[in-house]
């Protein structure tokens, strides 16, 4: 394999972090060049072990900084640009939109400016399943292709859906080298407390009460983050210039049954379960159709559900300093704000 350099924006989040270790491992010849602002969402000793790796560079940038981007890659000189960096939480977005339009949309235009500027060869856009809004409940034959309209609910949907469209133009127009993933509702390691499953899992230890929105009947469709990672790392790698890939691995799970899952798992009692009102325009059911990626890159879940969580409860188990650290800061404020003083 040809030696590489791979910006990875959002590299200290949940997603980007996992890449970045998927690369460094799978690529040892490939320099990875993690920009990001860190923000409550990007945690620096997520990247500790990456940090000790010579082919690494972290530079605490924002997307939106036209400038010092443009520094950077005039620097590196990227092969490819992999842009994870997002505010990604739809309960933020409903709280404050604001940032989720500056970042998520304009902070994808800079980015694309500068590769466009500077003749980067290839960009890959990591966006979300979100952006098709819902399907309903009662018709399970329905799945999101790539031919689904964009049709998004939340703000933060909104914005990645806003951030596609900007790619796809900039494809069109200006014929730059983009490539765009929608991936469903990922798991796994280093995933930030505030969403499901890290979520259900730390407050069953912690002997809290577990609050899931509405009837806890909305559907998502998970997926091992490694999976993810394998997916931008086939589609990086192809020929393919313009593509939408849609990534899931047909695992619909219903919220409440993950909840009762996780409590099963660590023999805490459902008592714990409260049903709070419910989020604002829930998007009731997500579920991808594959097929595509499949078809043209070959690609396929490896890790079935049963054992990824079971790897994703055992890793926070043994990571209990990773988030301990996380809810004992500026996310105690957060919390008791959306759930109240639980
Ligand atoms: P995350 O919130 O865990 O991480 C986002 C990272 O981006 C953080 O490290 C944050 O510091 C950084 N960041 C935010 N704003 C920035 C800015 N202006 N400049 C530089 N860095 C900035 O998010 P995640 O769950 O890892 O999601 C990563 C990407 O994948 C997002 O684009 C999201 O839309 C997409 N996605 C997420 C999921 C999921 O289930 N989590 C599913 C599909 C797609
Ligand atoms: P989340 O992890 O925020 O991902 P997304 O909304 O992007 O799919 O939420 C997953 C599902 O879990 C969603 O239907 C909302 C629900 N949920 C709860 O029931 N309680 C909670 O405390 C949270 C954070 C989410």
């Amino acid at each position: 394999m040809t030696k590489k350099t791979i910006v990875v924006t959002g590299g200290a989040g949940f997603i980007g972090s996992n890449f970045v270790y998927y690369m460094l491992n799978k690529y040892p010849d490939y320099r990875i060049v993690c920009v990001d602002c860190l923000t409550y969402a990007g945690n620096l000793s997520t990247l500790k072990t990456a940090l000790e790796n010579p082919n690494f560079r972290f530079e605490k940038l924002n997307i939106c900084d036209y400038d010092a981007i443009k520094n950077l890659f005039e620097e590196e000189k990227p092969d490819i640009v992999v842009n994870f960096a997002a505010e990604s939480h739809v309960d933020r977005s409903i709280k404050n939109p604001d940032i989720f339009v500056k970042t998520n949309i304009s902070g994808t235009q800079t980015l694309m400016d500068v590769c466009r500027e500077l003749n980067v060869p290839r960009f890959h856009q990591v966006s979300t399943d979100e952006v098709y809004g819902d399907l309903p409940l009662d018709r399970p034959d329905l799945f999101f292709t790539e031919k689904t309209p964009v049709h998004a609910s939340s703000p933060y949907s909104a914005s990645k859906a806003g951030a596609d469209l900007l790619v796809l133009a900039y494809y069109r127009t200006f014929n730059f080298p983009a490539t765009i993933s929608r991936c469903s509702n990922n798991y796994g390691p280093y995933h930030f407390p505030e969403k499901l499953i890290p979520l259900m899992i730390i407050n069953a230890l912690n002997d809290k009460p577990l609050p899931v929105y509405g009837d806890g009947k909305n559907v998502r469709d998970w997926l091992y983050v490694e999976d993810h990672c394998k997916a931008i790392d086939l589609i990086i790698h192809s020929n393919k210039l313009g593509e939408v890939y849609n990534v899931g691995g047909h695992n619909e799970m219903a919220n409440i049954d993950i909840v009762k899952l996780i409590l099963g798992k660590l023999k805490k009692p459902e008592s714990l379960i409260t049903f709070v009102e419910d989020r604002k325009g829930h998007d009731r059911r997500y579920a991808i159709d594959p097929t595509k990626i499949h078809d043209e890159l070959g690609w396929l879940p490896e890790t079935k559900f049963a054992d990824g969580i079971e790897k994703t409860i055992d890793w926070y188990l043994n990571n209990k300093s990773w988030w301990e650290e996380i809810i004992s800061g500026e996310y105690k404020n957060y919390y008791s704000k959306m759930y109240g003083e639980n």
